[in-house]
């Protein structure tokens, strides 16, 4: 694994990973524990934000404070799955502006095609973090990375809560520049490309749609 790949490592994560794997895991629990994950994946993708100093007087003394500063955020979930992750996220970055992108995976070629995109004004001037539970191959990821450098973003994050090795392992070959935040690391994809063991469907689970 490259330096750019970040994997939480912590048994509290392990015990939501296996409640979330579970079949028998109902949509309501499934939701919520894939909105806490996201808090502890957007926690660890900030870890390097820009803070300015302040003076600020406490009830007892006068003292230094931090507040962030730097360039904008905006939080990108890939439908539909993606949408689950941003209450998560939004928990840590409460002032970041959210755009979205529709993919689906076309189930013949299993190729992302995209549906929708709309995205903050300024979308250039932000850091921007793309969110999506399931890296599987990794054709979505990269296809929505890649339309968000095409509309001039530079800094780019991408959150997953499960990854299989060969999406991680396309996404750092078509681009190294984005650092990537994931909960799991699983063993490989099955002949219908679902990560394994991974979740099943992360939309159909989030939504109750199957
Ligand atoms: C899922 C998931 C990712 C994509 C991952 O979405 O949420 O977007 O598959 O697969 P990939 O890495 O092979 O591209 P899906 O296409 O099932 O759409 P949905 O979110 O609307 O259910
Ligand atoms: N999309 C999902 O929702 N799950 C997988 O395992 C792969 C792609």
């Amino acid at each position: 694994m490259q330096e750019n790949v970040h994997v939480l490592d912590h048994p509290v994560i392990k015990h939501k990973i296996s409640i979330l794997r579970d079949s028998n895991t109902g949509a309501t629990e499934f939701r919520s524990i894939i909105k806490e994950i996201s808090i502890i994946l957007a926690y660890e993708a900030t870890k390097d934000l820009e803070l300015e100093e302040y003076e600020l007087e406490t009830p007892i003394a006068k003292t230094t404070g931090y507040r962030i500063s730097g360039k904008k955020l905006g939080i990108v979930p890939i439908l539909r799955a993606g949408l689950g992750m941003v209450d998560g996220v939004l928990e840590v970055l409460p002032a970041a502006k959210i755009g979205h992108i529709g993919m689906y995976r076309d189930e013949e070629t299993l190729l992302p095609v995209e549906y929708y995109s709309k995205l903050p004004k300024d979308v250039e001037n932000r850091d921007m973090i793309v969110v999506d539970p399931m890296l599987a191959t990794g054709g979505s990821a990269c296809d929505a990375i890649g339309r968000l450098k095409e509309k001039g973003c530079k800094d780019l994050k991408l959150l997953s809560i499960i990854a299989a090795p060969e999406g991680v392992e396309k996404l750092q070959k078509e681009h190294p520049d984005v650092d990537i935040y994931i909960a799991q690391l699983d063993k490989g994809l099955n002949e219908d490309s679902y990560i394994v063991p991974g979740l099943g469907d992360a939309g159909d689970r989030l939504f109750g749609t199957k």
